[in-house]
């Protein structure tokens, strides 16, 4: 992976650029990174802060042979590729929150964005946006970000050059993208799974219908969350946003 790369300076948004060099031919393990995000998207439409210089902004084009609804596990793919990069580039121990955020001391260091180009039943592209705060400190970020999110920096307390980050993620990405194409989602679902918060606790979900509250109990092979609510129920969840409650 990274055979190819674009590097920009500055761009409205990577994952919109790396949409477009996928519809025109880009090889799998294409990637395109930026310095600064202008239009930087987040999952459910939102914004991604992307400031100058202080993170990591890139997309990566991949190329399955595999249907369409195989894409979602991508992202918790890529989940574990960038936990386990940062853990052992800067030993620090982050978790994951299902479906995409991972957290360092309970805020949020990178976003995980997968999107699908696809034919009829085939995947044309996969395109994984992945966002890392690395160098912020807590006055780069908006007023609103500040008890939610973090950087690198702030929870190692020094600068951190972003580059040796950016080869682990890749080499991680490889490693599981192989390991997943050979035997299958579940030996990333485990992996998965030892580094998800909310797993066996009590949680609130967020839905666009309404809220769920339960355990919840892990994922399936498609990467839904299963919650079971306070009556037996268990409910599949696609996309939400989730809190862990207080014991
Ligand atoms: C989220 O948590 O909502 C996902 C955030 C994804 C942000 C990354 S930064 C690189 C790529 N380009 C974008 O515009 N978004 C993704």
């Amino acid at each position: 992976l990274g055979q190819t790369i674009y590097y920009e300076e500055t761009v409205p948004s990577t994952q919109k650029l790396a949409h477009q060099y996928a519809q025109n031919g880009a090889p799998e393990g294409t990637l395109v990174i930026a310095d600064e995000q202008t239009e930087g998207r987040g999952r459910l439409m939102r914004n991604w802060h992307s400031s100058k210089r202080t993170g990591i902004w890139m997309s990566l084009i991949l190329k399955p042979q595999l249907p369409p609804q195989r894409a979602p596990q991508f992202t918790l793919i890529a989940a574990v590729a960038v936990v386990q990069a940062i853990e052992e580039v800067w030993d620090l121990h982050p978790e994951i929150k299902w479906p995409n955020d991972i957290l360092l001391n309970g805020k949020k260091v990178t976003g995980i964005l997968t999107e699908l180009q696809a034919e009829s039943d085939k995947i044309n592209s996969i395109i994984i946006g992945m966002g890392t705060n690395v160098n912020q400190t807590i006055e780069d970020f908006p007023q609103e970000l500040h008890s939610i999110a973090t950087s690198l920096a702030i929870e190692k307390g020094q600068m951190i050059p972003r580059s040796r980050l950016v080869q682990k993620i890749l080499e991680k990405l490889e490693l599981y993208y192989e390991i997943y194409m050979k035997e299958g989602f579940s030996p990333i679902k485990l992996l998965w799974e030892g580094y998800a918060i909310s797993i066996g606790k009590e949680i609130t979900a967020r839905t666009i219908t309404g809220e769920i509250k339960g355990k919840a109990l892990g994922i399936n092979d498609d990467g839904v969350l299963r919650i079971q609510d306070h009556s037996g129920h268990i409910h599949e969840v696609y996309s939400a946003d989730i809190e862990v409650n207080e014991p």
